[in-house]
């Protein structure tokens, strides 16, 4: 192929704190993980638009605006064009993304946001992160029903945020390395399944579920000040109790609490379920010289992949 005409990226993400109880109200914290990340590539068109994932093989059209409703990608494609007042052009989207799909990194927020960035700069309009994220939003409520919000703005401002449902975002600053090991597990539930079942739990039993989200939403206010003020030694213990809170909350499982032991016994300083749960993925906060031997612990006991990543640089 000749060189493409605009190029758009967008990362991963992982939520630190505060999943499910930021539904409903309460804060939670996320950070990007640039490790991995889609990339959208624009090409003069043959004669129409389309996207296309040449890494499995696949193509939609744009064709008329109904015929595209149920596909993402498309309905991102024809959000951005409204938003900039323009026709349909004759180009094409490759897309490409390393991250894993519907394993709590937010792979469909990232890659509505590299098409939108992508297409946009094609245009000579590129986006506003803001009105990026309006868009990656929309589209998220088509596969997540009712969700924060969180996944779609960490992604699109790149950038570790304190995230309350329908204020203003504040972002955080790291003040202290926090080393991480991401681990992907093999099996997943759709985070519009395990969100309706925590919702369904609260519509049972609001006052032991309200006490539930209410510690947890301390739990993230705690957490933002010791990642402010660089107590990071601080957070295991709320990592701990986090996972703890979202096992009362149904959406942990038999390997996540297997692994996340696992990895306290062989060193680690706290460890978590991250994002939907019930499979996806676990975080786990270690000190840097343990990182061989819970990698390997975590591997040998379930985990499909683990990412090292260090937050706030180092
Ligand atoms: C998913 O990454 C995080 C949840 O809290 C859902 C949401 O906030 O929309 C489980």
């Amino acid at each position: 192929m000749s060189e493409p005409i605009a190029t758009g990226y967008a990362g991963g993400k992982i939520i630190l704190f505060g999943e499910h109880a930021v539904v409903h109200g309460q804060p939670a914290i996320a950070v990007p993980l640039t490790s991995i990340r889609a990339e959208a590539e624009i090409y003069p068109g043959n004669g129409e638009f389309r996207i296309v994932l040449p890494e499995v093989q696949r193509e939609f059209r744009f064709l008329r605006p109904q015929e595209g409703s149920e596909n993402g990608l498309i309905v991102t494609a024809r959000l951005v064009l409204e938003k900039l007042g323009q026709p349909v052009p004759d180009m094409t989207i490759s897309l490409k993304s390393s991250i894993p799909q519907k394993s709590g990194f937010g792979s469909g927020a990232a890659v509505s946001a590299a098409i939108g960035r992508a297409l946009s700069a094609a245009l000579g309009m590129p986006l506003s992160d803001d009105e990026l994220n309006r868009i990656v939003y929309e589209v998220e409520k088509m596969h997540h029903g009712t969700p924060s919000g969180i996944d779609n703005t960490v992604i699109c401002y790149e950038k570790p945020i304190y995230f309350v449902r329908n204020q203003p975002i504040e972002f955080v600053t790291i003040a202290r390395p926090i080393h991480l090991l991401v681990a992907n597990l093999p099996h997943s539930t759709p985070t519009k399944v395990t969100v309706s079942d925590v919702r369904f739990l609260y519509e049972k039993h609001p006052r032991r579920v309200e006490r539930i989200f209410n510690r947890i939403g301390h739990i993230s206010r705690e957490a933002r000040k010791a990642i402010e003020s660089g107590d990071v030694e601080a957070l295991g213990p709320m990592m701990n109790e986090n996972h703890r809170l979202l096992k009362r909350l149904t959406v942990s499982d038999d390997l996540m609490d297997r692994l996340c032991r696992l990895a306290l016994r062989a060193g680690a300083r706290g460890a978590k379920l991250s994002g939907g749960g019930r499979g996806g993925n676990i975080i786990v906060l270690i000190d840097k010289p343990s990182r061989g031997l819970i990698t390997d612990a975590l591997l040998k006991n379930g985990a499909d992949r683990v990412f090292y990543s260090v937050l706030g640089g180092s």
